[in-house]
């Protein structure tokens, strides 16, 4: 029996996830497995009716869980920072989920804004660190508020941290069997500390993976490497914040929001899968955004909990989808509404 926690969130997270759980329930059914699932209130409605970002007694909770499904955190009547630090960064670092796993797969039929590439062209995985580098939010500010403040913002990096995600990142390129080629994107002409460690613990652990190819690229050139030749890259590792920002720009070349989703993973311990999109507050409520993105967030789910069939119908089921039904995968113009796109997905699960 897996026992999984459902975080819907706010915005649009309630709705995608719900289309979400629809095709649990169905593909269940088909391959043949138990789960249970819970549904915890958490985000800016809890904050704002309450005050509370994330009662102890519900982390605990969770934490007795085999996996979390998250829908979306973010809500425009809170400060930035309060609730993605208070609840998703929390996640990702007190249960050390320090693997952020992020498909970049252009499904046929989906529309990519880069000229002449297609689905051959574009199919590479980022593997970004999750609980380190600038996102330990440590740091100082001097004089703040007068013309002589200076903000110190720290990026830690550990050996530990580093080596690990760097091997999660190799283990994952053999297993993946593509190109079996490695790139690691990094900034070494001028983060002379943070970048060097990154260097250098990635050709210690090269040694032991002989028969994977090793790259490396500067994030700047991997951002331009990634919209002129996407078909370069097969596994891409990175840190937390380079892995950030390159993962947007993957999400937009493999179709949108709409589509990306991603895994935040402690091969140890309790994983967290999400649409990478956010919580889209103006289609709130609206039956309009896309599910596709939290649909593949549950396929990787599966995948991970080792319901590896159900996951691979998902993703067949996914690609009937986009390839034969929708007009766009954007919101508003699918030609469908959030909740004919989960049945679509449900439909085309036997096929
Ligand atoms: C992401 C998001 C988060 C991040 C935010 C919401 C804190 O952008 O998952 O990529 O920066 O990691
Ligand atoms: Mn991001």
């Amino acid at each position: 029996m897996h026992k999984i926690a459902v975080i819907p969130g706010d915005g649009t997270g309630p709705e995608v996830v719900r289309e979400g759980l629809k095709v649990l329930e169905a593909v269940s059914k088909t391959v043949g497995f138990q789960y249970q699932t819970k549904i915890f209130d958490l985000g800016g409605g809890r904050f704002l009716k309450t005050g509370e970002v994330f009662p102890a007694e519900i982390f605990e909770e969770i934490k007795k869980f085999e996996v979390i499904y998250l829908g979306a955190i973010g809500h425009p009547q809170v400060k930035p920072g309060i609730l993605e630090r208070g609840i998703l960064l929390k996640l990702r670092f007190e249960l050390d989920k320090y693997i952020n796993l992020r498909p970049v797969k252009l499904y046929p039929g989906v529309e990519t804004p880069l000229k002449n590439k297609g689905p051959q062209d574009i199919d590479f995985v980022v593997i970004r660190e999750n609980t380190e580098g600038l996102y330990v939010g440590e740091g100082e500010f001097i004089n703040k508020g007068t013309k002589d403040e200076v903000a110190i913002q720290i990026s830690r990096n550990t050996y530990k941290g580093v080596e690990r995600c760097i091997r999660y990142a190799f283990e994952y390129t053999r297993k993946r069997n593509k190109e079996k080629k490695l790139t690691l994107c990094a900034k070494t002409n001028v983060l002379n500390y943070a970048s060097d460690l990154w260097w250098r613990v990635f050709q210690d652990v090269a040694k032991e993976y002989p028969d994977v190819v090793t790259d490396y690229a500067h994030v700047d050139a991997t951002c331009m490497w990634m919209v002129k030749n996407p078909e370069t890259f097969d596994v891409i590792v990175t840190d937390n914040m380079f892995g950030d920002i390159i993962t947007d720009l993957g999400a937009i070349i493999q179709g949108g929001l709409g589509i990306a989703a991603g895994g935040n993973i402690n091969p140890q311990g309790i994983s967290m899968f999400e649409p990478i999109g956010g919580s889209a507050p103006k289609y709130a409520g609206k039956n309009v955004i896309n599910p596709l993105a939290a649909i593949c967030a549950l396929g990787m789910l599966l995948e991970h909990i080792g319901e590896e069939k159900a996951s691979r119908m998902i993703e067949k089921a996914v690609i009937e989808v986009t390839s034969k039904k929708l007009k766009s995968l954007a919101a508003g113009k699918m030609g469908y509404t959030t909740s004919e796109v989960g049945d679509l997905v449900v439909n085309y699960l036997n096929i």
